[in-house]
Protein backbone atom coordinates (compact mmCIF):
# COMPACT_ATOMS: atom_id res chain seq x y z
CA UNK A 1 0.00 0.00 0.00
CA UNK A 2 2.87 2.79 1.27
CA UNK A 3 4.83 1.47 -2.13
CA UNK A 4 2.12 1.98 -4.00
CA UNK A 5 1.65 5.54 -2.98
CA UNK A 6 5.24 6.23 -3.44
CA UNK A 7 5.55 4.93 -6.66
CA UNK A 8 2.44 6.62 -7.91
CA UNK A 9 3.66 9.99 -6.80
CA UNK A 10 7.31 8.95 -8.43
CA UNK A 11 4.87 8.67 -11.29
CA UNK A 12 3.21 11.95 -11.03
CA UNK A 13 7.03 13.79 -9.97
CA UNK A 14 8.74 12.22 -13.56
CA UNK A 15 5.51 13.27 -15.74
CA UNK A 16 6.29 16.72 -14.58
CA UNK A 17 9.53 16.73 -14.77
CA UNK A 18 9.25 15.09 -18.28
CA UNK A 19 6.63 18.41 -19.13
CA UNK A 20 9.27 20.94 -17.49
CA UNK A 21 11.82 19.39 -19.48
CA UNK A 22 9.68 19.83 -22.85
CA UNK A 23 8.74 23.20 -22.16
CA UNK A 24 11.95 24.76 -21.39
CA UNK A 25 13.14 23.40 -24.82
CA UNK A 26 11.08 25.04 -26.95
CA UNK A 27 13.17 27.26 -28.65
CA UNK A 28 12.03 31.18 -28.68
CA UNK A 29 9.23 30.13 -25.15
CA UNK A 30 10.91 31.53 -22.42
CA UNK A 31 7.92 30.66 -19.89
CA UNK A 32 5.82 27.72 -21.44
CA UNK A 33 3.58 28.50 -18.35
CA UNK A 34 2.84 31.71 -19.29
CA UNK A 35 2.22 30.70 -23.28
CA UNK A 36 -0.18 28.11 -21.95
CA UNK A 37 -2.29 30.74 -19.89
CA UNK A 38 -2.05 32.97 -22.70
CA UNK A 39 -3.33 30.28 -24.83
CA UNK A 40 -6.63 29.25 -22.73
CA UNK A 41 -6.82 33.48 -22.61
CA UNK A 42 -6.97 34.52 -25.96
CA UNK A 43 -7.18 31.17 -28.23
CA UNK A 44 -8.53 28.50 -27.16
CA UNK A 45 -12.54 29.83 -27.59
CA UNK A 46 -11.67 29.40 -31.05
CA UNK A 47 -9.07 26.94 -31.75
CA UNK A 48 -9.88 24.86 -28.54
CA UNK A 49 -8.14 23.69 -25.78
CA UNK A 50 -6.27 20.65 -27.20
CA UNK A 51 -5.82 23.01 -30.52
CA UNK A 52 -8.33 20.42 -32.36
CA UNK A 53 -10.26 23.83 -34.01
CA UNK A 54 -14.00 24.30 -34.56
CA UNK A 55 -15.42 23.08 -37.45
CA UNK A 56 -15.80 25.93 -40.09
CA UNK A 57 -14.76 27.90 -38.05
CA UNK A 58 -11.65 27.75 -36.84
CA UNK A 59 -8.93 25.52 -38.27
CA UNK A 60 -7.28 22.99 -36.30
CA UNK A 61 -3.47 23.79 -35.03
CA UNK A 62 -2.89 20.28 -33.86
CA UNK A 63 -0.94 18.30 -36.29
CA UNK A 64 -0.86 20.87 -39.27
CA UNK A 65 -0.12 24.46 -38.29
CA UNK A 66 3.66 24.07 -38.47
CA UNK A 67 2.97 22.67 -42.36
CA UNK A 68 2.19 26.82 -42.95
CA UNK A 69 6.41 27.12 -42.12
CA UNK A 70 7.30 25.50 -45.52
CA UNK A 71 5.41 27.47 -47.99
CA UNK A 72 6.83 30.61 -49.40
CA UNK A 73 4.64 33.57 -47.15
CA UNK A 74 3.58 30.94 -44.12
CA UNK A 75 5.27 32.90 -41.93
CA UNK A 76 4.64 35.90 -42.60
CA UNK A 77 0.91 34.60 -42.59
CA UNK A 78 1.11 33.01 -39.27
CA UNK A 79 2.01 36.16 -37.40
CA UNK A 80 -0.65 38.25 -39.82
CA UNK A 81 -3.65 36.33 -39.27
CA UNK A 82 -6.42 38.34 -37.40
CA UNK A 83 -6.50 35.94 -34.37
CA UNK A 84 -2.71 36.28 -33.95
CA UNK A 85 -2.00 40.00 -35.07
CA UNK A 86 -4.88 41.73 -32.85
CA UNK A 87 -4.54 39.77 -30.01
CA UNK A 88 -4.41 41.76 -26.81
CA UNK A 89 -0.88 41.05 -25.97
CA UNK A 90 2.26 42.29 -25.62
CA UNK A 91 4.77 41.67 -28.52
CA UNK A 92 7.25 39.31 -26.60
CA UNK A 93 4.40 37.62 -25.31
CA UNK A 94 3.03 37.21 -28.55
CA UNK A 95 6.28 35.64 -30.14
CA UNK A 96 5.94 33.48 -27.66
CA UNK A 97 2.64 31.71 -28.09
CA UNK A 98 3.44 31.62 -31.64
CA UNK A 99 6.45 29.82 -30.77
CA UNK A 100 4.84 27.63 -28.20
CA UNK A 101 1.55 26.88 -30.45
CA UNK A 102 3.44 25.59 -33.38
CA UNK A 103 6.15 23.29 -31.03
CA UNK A 104 3.14 22.45 -28.63
CA UNK A 105 0.83 21.26 -31.03
CA UNK A 106 2.95 20.13 -34.03
CA UNK A 107 6.10 18.99 -33.10
CA UNK A 108 6.44 16.74 -36.61
CA UNK A 109 6.26 19.35 -38.82
CA UNK A 110 8.24 21.68 -37.39
CA UNK A 111 11.06 22.56 -39.93
CA UNK A 112 14.53 21.80 -39.11
CA UNK A 113 16.88 24.69 -37.47
CA UNK A 114 13.01 26.45 -37.10
CA UNK A 115 14.10 29.88 -35.98
CA UNK A 116 11.95 31.01 -33.55
CA UNK A 117 9.70 34.35 -34.26
CA UNK A 118 11.15 37.32 -32.36
CA UNK A 119 9.55 40.32 -30.46
CA UNK A 120 10.90 42.79 -33.57
CA UNK A 121 9.45 40.30 -36.05
CA UNK A 122 6.31 40.08 -34.30
CA UNK A 123 5.75 43.75 -33.83
CA UNK A 124 6.43 44.41 -37.55
CA UNK A 125 3.91 41.74 -38.93
CA UNK A 126 1.24 42.78 -36.71
CA UNK A 127 1.64 46.20 -38.34
CA UNK A 128 -0.23 44.88 -41.11
CA UNK A 129 -2.90 42.63 -40.35
CA UNK A 130 -4.65 40.41 -42.43
CA UNK A 131 -8.52 41.44 -41.92
CA UNK A 132 -11.19 39.94 -44.31
CA UNK A 133 -8.64 38.50 -46.80
CA UNK A 134 -6.97 36.27 -44.34
CA UNK A 135 -9.80 33.30 -45.59
CA UNK A 136 -8.77 33.89 -48.83
CA UNK A 137 -4.57 33.70 -48.45
CA UNK A 138 -5.28 30.89 -46.46
CA UNK A 139 -6.65 29.20 -49.37
CA UNK A 140 -3.90 29.99 -51.49
CA UNK A 141 -1.32 28.87 -48.64
CA UNK A 142 -2.85 25.29 -48.19
CA UNK A 143 -3.27 24.91 -51.94
CA UNK A 144 0.33 25.74 -52.52
CA UNK A 145 0.94 22.72 -49.69
CA UNK A 146 -0.83 20.50 -51.45
CA UNK A 147 0.88 21.55 -54.48
CA UNK A 148 4.06 20.90 -53.16
CA UNK A 149 3.12 17.68 -51.70
CA UNK A 150 2.07 16.22 -55.30
CA UNK A 151 6.04 17.24 -56.67
CA UNK A 152 7.45 15.16 -53.55
CA UNK A 153 5.31 12.50 -54.44
CA UNK A 154 5.88 11.98 -57.57
CA UNK A 155 9.39 12.63 -57.15
CA UNK A 156 9.49 9.58 -54.35
CA UNK A 157 7.32 7.71 -56.77
CA UNK A 158 10.73 7.84 -59.06
CA UNK A 159 12.88 7.06 -56.76
CA UNK A 160 15.20 10.38 -56.66
CA UNK A 161 14.21 12.69 -54.01
CA UNK A 162 14.24 12.51 -50.55
C1 LIG B 1 -12.43 34.44 -33.08
C2 LIG B 1 -11.83 33.15 -33.29
C3 LIG B 1 -10.32 33.05 -33.21
C4 LIG B 1 -9.50 33.38 -32.15
C5 LIG B 1 -9.88 33.98 -30.80
C6 LIG B 1 -8.16 33.04 -32.57
N1 LIG B 1 -8.16 32.52 -33.82
FE1 LIG B 1 -6.58 31.77 -34.82
N2 LIG B 1 -7.68 31.57 -36.50
C7 LIG B 1 -9.05 31.76 -36.58
C8 LIG B 1 -9.47 31.61 -37.96
C9 LIG B 1 -10.88 31.72 -38.50
C10 LIG B 1 -8.30 31.31 -38.71
C11 LIG B 1 -8.17 31.08 -40.24
C12 LIG B 1 -7.66 32.32 -40.91
C13 LIG B 1 -8.71 33.40 -40.91
O1 LIG B 1 -9.66 33.32 -41.66
O2 LIG B 1 -8.57 34.32 -40.07
C14 LIG B 1 -7.20 31.30 -37.75
C15 LIG B 1 -5.90 31.03 -38.10
C16 LIG B 1 -4.86 30.92 -37.19
C17 LIG B 1 -3.50 30.56 -37.51
C18 LIG B 1 -2.96 30.29 -38.91
C19 LIG B 1 -2.96 28.81 -39.21
C20 LIG B 1 -4.06 28.37 -40.12
O3 LIG B 1 -4.21 27.15 -40.28
O4 LIG B 1 -4.75 29.21 -40.70
C21 LIG B 1 -2.78 30.56 -36.36
C22 LIG B 1 -1.30 30.23 -36.18
C23 LIG B 1 -3.68 30.93 -35.32
N3 LIG B 1 -4.95 31.14 -35.84
C24 LIG B 1 -3.31 31.05 -34.00
C25 LIG B 1 -4.10 31.70 -33.06
C26 LIG B 1 -3.61 32.12 -31.76
C27 LIG B 1 -2.19 31.87 -31.25
C28 LIG B 1 -4.64 32.75 -31.15
C29 LIG B 1 -4.65 33.40 -29.79
C30 LIG B 1 -3.72 34.51 -29.63
C31 LIG B 1 -5.80 32.71 -32.06
N4 LIG B 1 -5.41 32.09 -33.20
C32 LIG B 1 -7.04 33.24 -31.77
C33 LIG B 1 -9.88 32.06 -35.52
C34 LIG B 1 -9.46 32.51 -34.27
Amino acid sequence: MRAAVVVAILGIGMAAGAAAAIGTAMPGVANPQRAHVNWMVKCQGCHRPDGQGTPTTAPAMAGQVARLLAVPGGREFLGQVPGVATAALPDDQLAELLNWTLQRFDPVHMPAGFQPYTTDEIRKLRETPLRIEAAAKRARLVAALEMHRRIDAARNQKGDGQ
